[in-house]
């Protein structure tokens, strides 16, 4: 028997069912609440509102949990490769052996862009910040790749041209803004691989692949693979409905992205550690982030759906510490950031309001180990989240129920008045 709530409304009754999920999560499906009742619902920042169902990534935000297609991200980031990852989030299953061949040979051959883009970076200011650049380009995608007219065939291409192109457009990025040479993708390297070679060799040094720190990429690109229904995901589900190409949907997710509040998190955190190892100020900025009156906050703490540790943030401090003592370096922003985290936790502040470190709170410093700089934090971000975007577009695209996104709005402007002729005014 489906479960129901109650609604009474001025002298009427009405029964709206419950829905539950596999992990017995309830919601109200309100779908024809307007159409019983006249009214509508206001969530800000839909805190309480679901826009779908899922069956990619299980968050549980009190124990937390996270898993994508039911596997404990503990687990891939121990056990499997981004690659590995990616082919799960979108296909659904861990990939045969010769499915991840397949998949890797794919990826191999679509990791070149256009010639033509280059024209493009050499065009945008030095000083322009990577994710803006990213955004463009990965939207400029479509006019170099036009749809192809089999629909499988578009999405399959689209799908692998975007996961693979991605890794290039950022190191190109990076390469243009400081007048090196670029470097191109080679066939006898792995996905991760392939990036930091494409980021770190040179003409007169080639880079040493540390199987360490492309095993530090793995993992962190794993931990940010997907999210479920976070600001950029969302941005890209309700782009893609509108039946928008894939590119401009992913485009719109690198945009939301880029946000302090959201993916622009790990370099704000960096940011405000080194300004606190600069200054000596972390009482006061600890301090401020208490404070109503202050709008700044503790850059890496909080959560909207964790109100206990981010499952992801406690693998990203042991693979800080790992690599650190690997590669022999110190690093002054790392004793801060515990530091910090140990001054917060036990500040009644944080604790009423269930703020812990998360997944930014430790990621800009393990990049800031490989070698990433500062102002590509988000990039990393980008690359990582890609899997997910496309996996949660492609659901959405396939489900039957999914329709234009369009929320109502409850009107607080002026009344009906009419137009006066500026003589009168
Ligand atoms: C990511 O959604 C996802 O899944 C995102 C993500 C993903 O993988 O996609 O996990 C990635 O975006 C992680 C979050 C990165 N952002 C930051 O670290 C920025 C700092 N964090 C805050 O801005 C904040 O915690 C948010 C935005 C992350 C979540 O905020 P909510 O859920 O909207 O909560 P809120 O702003 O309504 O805050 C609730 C209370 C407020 O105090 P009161 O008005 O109730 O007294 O908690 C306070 C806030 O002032 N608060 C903080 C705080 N975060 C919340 N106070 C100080 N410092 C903070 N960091």
């Amino acid at each position: 028997m489906t479960e129901s709530v109650k609604l009474i409304y001025g002298d009427k009754e009405y029964q709206l069912p419950v829905i539950m999920g596999s992990e017995k999560e309830k919601a109200i499906d309100i779908s024809k609440l307007r159409q019983k009742t006249g009214l509508i619902t206001l969530d800000a920042g839909f805190a309480n509102t679901g826009s779908c169902t899922s069956s990619i990534t299980f968050m549980d935000g009190e124990k937390g949990i996270l898993r994508y297609r039911g596997i404990p991200v503990e687990q891939l980031a121990e056990k499997s490769t981004f690659a590995e990852t990616a082919y799960l989030l979108i296909h659904g299953r861990l990939p045969r052996r010769k499915d991840l061949t397949d998949f890797s040979v794919l990826l191999n051959d679509n990791s070149l862009v256009h010639e033509d883009m280059r024209a493009f970076y050499e065009s945008y200011p030095r000083s322009s910040h990577p994710m803006g650049i990213l955004s463009s380009m990965v939207n400029a995608l479509r006019s170099f790749y036009p749809e192809l007219h089999n629909l499988q065939e578009e999405i399959n291409m689209t799908v692998t041209r975007l996961l693979s192109k991605v890794r290039t457009l950022a190191a190109m990025s990076y390469k243009i803004s400081r007048g090196h040479k670029v470097v191109y993708p080679r066939p006898d390297l792995t996905y991760c691989a392939n990036f930091l070679n494409m980021m770190f060799a040179t003409p007169v040094r080639p880079y040493e692949i540390d199987p360490d720190v492309v095993k530090a990429l793995n993992v962190f690109w794993i931990l940010h693979a997907d999210h479920e229904q976070n600001c950029s995901t969302s941005a890209v589900r309700v782009v893609g409905s509108a039946r928008v190409n894939l590119y401009a949907a992913i485009s719109a997710g690198i945009a939301a992205l880029w946000g302090p509040l959201h993916g622009g998190a790990n370099q704000a955190v960096v940011e405000m550690l080194t300004e606190i190892v600069e200054n000596k100020n972390m009482k006061q900025m600890i301090e401020r982030a208490k404070d109503k009156n202050d709008s700044f906050r503790l850059m890496g703490f909080g959560h909207r759906v964790y109100k206990t540790y981010d499952p992801r943030m406690k693998i990203m401090k042991k693979m800080c510490d790992t690599l650190l003592e690997k590669l022999n370096i110190t690093d002054p922003l790392l004793d801060a950031a515990i530091e910090l985290e140990q001054i917060a936790l036990n500040d009644d502040y944080f604790i009423e309001h269930n703020l812990y470190p998360n997944v930014d709170f430790y990621s800009g410093i393990v990049l800031r180990t490989i070698g990433i700089p500062t102002n590509m934090f988000t990039v990393m971000f980008a690359i990582g989240r890609l899997p997910g975007w496309i996996a949660q577009w492609k659901e959405s695209i396939d489900d039957p129920n999914w329709k234009l996104s369009r929320p109502r709005q409850i009107y607080t402007g002026p009344k009906e008045n009419r137009y006066v002729p500026i003589e009168e005014r």
